[in-house]
């Protein structure tokens, strides 16, 4: 599998003052789920609902295999120029649309392989995450982020779709999860990644012993951070 991992996308922002923060506030994590899903569909073309900042497109649109990403939020992602700097950008579009609707009418005149979905996450006024769904479903193959979260976990439950650790979700039209049994039987924790979070991305770790779901796994995280940094400090 070729394409940047996290620690490679970490290294490269943050030792830019305006921009390192961007590490924080992205589905893009140590495990390198995005583009291990990405690389191992051998996909051409992604849309994705939710461009954030970008970082994710970014992280898409570095796997050797992907040809295009076409991003959608609702507002400008302002950090293009600067990402443009860092990273080759080349086959990301980015585009701002009012709705799921919009997106649909947009995205089924192309044909797309894989939909990632990590747009407005509530149920009210509407259930957004549902609508995304029926909006790209036809593609196929939908990946999630938040998963853990009610409306996407119920969405999952409904198809029959499974969780790719304990963030992502997937679901396939073909009913093929070889690939999400592959990821979850690789998911680890080594050195190199818990320096890099330790560095950058310590917030993550913190925020996600608020959650129930994640607070075993965050504090055998963190607890691991712990002893790393005690053996780097010295
Ligand atoms: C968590 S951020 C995306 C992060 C990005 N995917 C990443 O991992 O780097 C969620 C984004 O969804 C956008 N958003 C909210 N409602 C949306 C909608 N209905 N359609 C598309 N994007 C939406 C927000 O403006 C925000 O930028």
């Amino acid at each position: 599998m070729d394409y940047l991992s996290y620690t490679e996308i970490a290294k490269k922002l943050v030792p830019i003052e305006r921009i390192k923060y961007l590490i924080t506030g992205t589905a893009v994590r140590p495990n390198d789920i995005l583009q291990k899903v990405a690389s191992l569909l051998e996909v051409k073309n992604i849309a994705e609902i939710g461009t954030g900042n970008g970082i994710s497109a970014v992280a898409l649109a570095s796997c050797s295999n992907v040809r295009n990403v076409i991003t959608f939020d609702i507002r400008e992602s302002h950090y293009r120029n600067e990402l443009s700097e860092v990273f080759d950008t080349t086959k990301i579009k980015f585009f701002v649309t009012k709705d799921s609707k919009e997106i649909y009418k947009f995205i089924s005149k192309y044909d797309f392989d894989l939909a990632y979905i990590d747009g407005n996450h509530n149920l009210k006024p509407m259930n957004y995450p549902l609508q995304d769904f029926n909006a790209v479903k036809y593609i196929g193959k939908v990946l999630f982020d938040d998963a853990h979260n009610e409306p996407i976990t119920q969405i999952l439950k409904d198809n029959k779709g499974r969780m790719i650790g304990n963030r992502f979700g997937y679901w396939c039209k073909d009913g093929n999860y070889d690939i999400v049994d592959k990821i979850n039987s690789t998911l680890i924790w080594d050195e190199e990644i818990a320096h890099t979070t330790l560095k950058y991305d310590y917030s993550h770790i913190i925020k996600s012993l608020e959650n129930d779901i994640d607070k075993k796994y965050a504090e055998e995280k963190l607890e691991k951070l712990r002893s790393f940094k005690i053996k780097v400090g010295g």
